[in-house]
Parts: C-alpha cells; structure tokens; sequence
C-alpha cells in the first residue's frame, strides 16, 4: 500500500473526556492540521494515515482478535472459512476483509457510511471485498434488503464500530437480520456499552436477543482494542455468536 508523506503528533489533552472527541495533528507538505479519530472522511483520503494512527501507534487489535475467534468457533462446527458468505458492517479502508480474506474467506460484502470509506478500500485494498456498498445501515429499505438477501450471507462482522456514535444498534440489528439461520456474527465493543445502564441501545439489543435465544453467544474475550493517548490500554470485548432466529419488530422498534 502506498503512504502519503506525512508525520502524525500525538498530544494527550485532558479536557477530552470521550473515545470520540479525541484528536491529532498531522503534519503534510509544510502544513499542520488538526483531525478528530473519528473524522474518518478525512483520514481515509490520506493512504496509509489510518494504519498508521491506529495501528503503528496506537496498537489497535481488534481485527485479528475478532478474526481468531470467529475463526476458532468455525473450527467447532463442520464449515471452514472458506465457506462463509461475510457482510461487513462498517468495513472502512478493508483492514478487516483482508484480515478475513488471509484466513480463507473468498466471500466478502462491505457497507460504510461514507464514500471515503468505499474509495479506501479500492484504493487500499482492491480485490477483497466482492462488492462494496456505502449506505446508512440503520436505514435500509426494503428494496436493497431483497437484493442483500440474495447474498444468503451467513457471517455478520462489526469491528471497532459500535459505540460511541458509530454504528447505531438499529444497523446492526438489520445487519443481524440479513443473516441465514445458524449464521455466525463476530464484533467487539467496549464493555460499558453492554452494560446495564448503556444508553446506546446495544445493551438492551443484547440482553434482549441472547435472553430469547435469537443469538447464542459462542465465546467471548476481553482484550487491549488500542491504546489510549497517554499510552493506557483501552479494554474492548469481542464477542462471537450465531443467529438462531430474526430480530422481531418490537425489538427493533426500541433502538
Ligand atoms: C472505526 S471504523 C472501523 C473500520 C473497520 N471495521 C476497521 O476495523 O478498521 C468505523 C466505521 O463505521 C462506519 N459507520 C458508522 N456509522 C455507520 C452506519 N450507520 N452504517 C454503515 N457504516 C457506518 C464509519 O464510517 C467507519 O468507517
């Protein structure tokens, strides 16, 4: 992959309470700008700047492990990888896809948000995804759903994207309701945001769907997802389950 010349400084502010808000400098072409971690449009455009943020100097981990895991609950059962038929829920640049696509997955679909993101990953990694789509996932109509249903995927991935204004529970839940039955879905997420008291809905979403048997929770890890601007681990869970039944309306309508 080609990086543009650039150097990133990372400055720990204090007033930065959330994930979110937090920010860096980089410094291109004699010129020094400021960018939030999740002003993806603007990272995406610049090759290599994402990788290198996230991953050289933040240490991100989150794609393998969720990748290892999904992959030892396949070894549980009598498909392989090559077997699975993967949408890819707020694929971004294609870290994840090439990650899947290393350990035999040749069946990918990625949706994002945003344009930037679709253009990264043809730019970044071209030949991965089969087809990648950029729609708001929490929002999809019925039309694109009867075209997705064609895909029968039976693996749902969502990797460093749920929580902290990203991807809403409702996408993920439509997401979620693409699958086949005994589908797996792999994801990861911060634990407060599965916790009693979460606002974000995906607390509820869980309890709701594992205490009614619509997911079966497989195997879970807690792991560092990346570290924190001063340098401290930022604790995630992955988690890995298969879908045994459809997310029902009245659930869906709560989030
Ligand atoms: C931190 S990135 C993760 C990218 C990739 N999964 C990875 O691990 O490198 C989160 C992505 O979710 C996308 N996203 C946020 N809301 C979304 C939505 N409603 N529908 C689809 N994608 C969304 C963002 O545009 C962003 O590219």
């Amino acid at each position: 992959m080609i990086r543009c010349g650039f150097s990133v400084r990372l400055s720990a502010d204090d007033s930065v309470e959330n994930q979110d808000e937090e920010y860096f400098f980089i410094e291109m072409n004699g010129n020094e700008r400021r960018i939030r971690f999740h002003d993806y449009e603007e990272i995406y455009k610049i090759p290599g700047l994402y990788e290198h943020l996230f991953y050289d100097r933040l240490r991100c981990e989150s794609p393998q492990v969720v990748a290892d895991l999904l992959e030892n609950e396949i070894e549980e059962t009598p498909r392989s990888m090559s077997d699975l038929k993967v949408l890819d829920l707020g694929a971004g640049n294609g870290i994840v896809g090439k990650v899947l696509n290393k350990k035999g997955v040749n069946s990918i679909v990625g949706v994002d948000i945003i344009d930037e993101a679709a253009a990264a990953a043809k730019r970044d990694r071209p030949g991965i995804y089969d087809d990648y789509l950029v729609e708001d996932f929490s929002d999809i109509d019925d039309n694109l759903r009867n075209i997705l249903e064609k895909n029968k995927f039976n693996c749902l991935t969502c990797v460093a994207a749920l929580g902290f204004n990203d991807i809403p529970s409702a996408a993920f839940a439509n997401g979620f309701n693409l699958l086949q039955e005994n589908g797996m879905v792999a994801f990861n997420i911060k634990p407060d945001f599965v916790e009693d008291g979460d606002s974000t809905g995906f607390a509820y979403l869980i309890k709701e769907i594992v205490a009614e048997d619509i997911l079966e929770l497989k195997s879970e890890k807690r792991y560092c997802h990346r570290l924190s601007m001063n340098g401290d681990p930022i604790n995630y869970v992955a988690m890995v389950g298969m879908k045994k039944a459809e997310i029902p309306e009245h659930v869906c309508r709560e989030l």
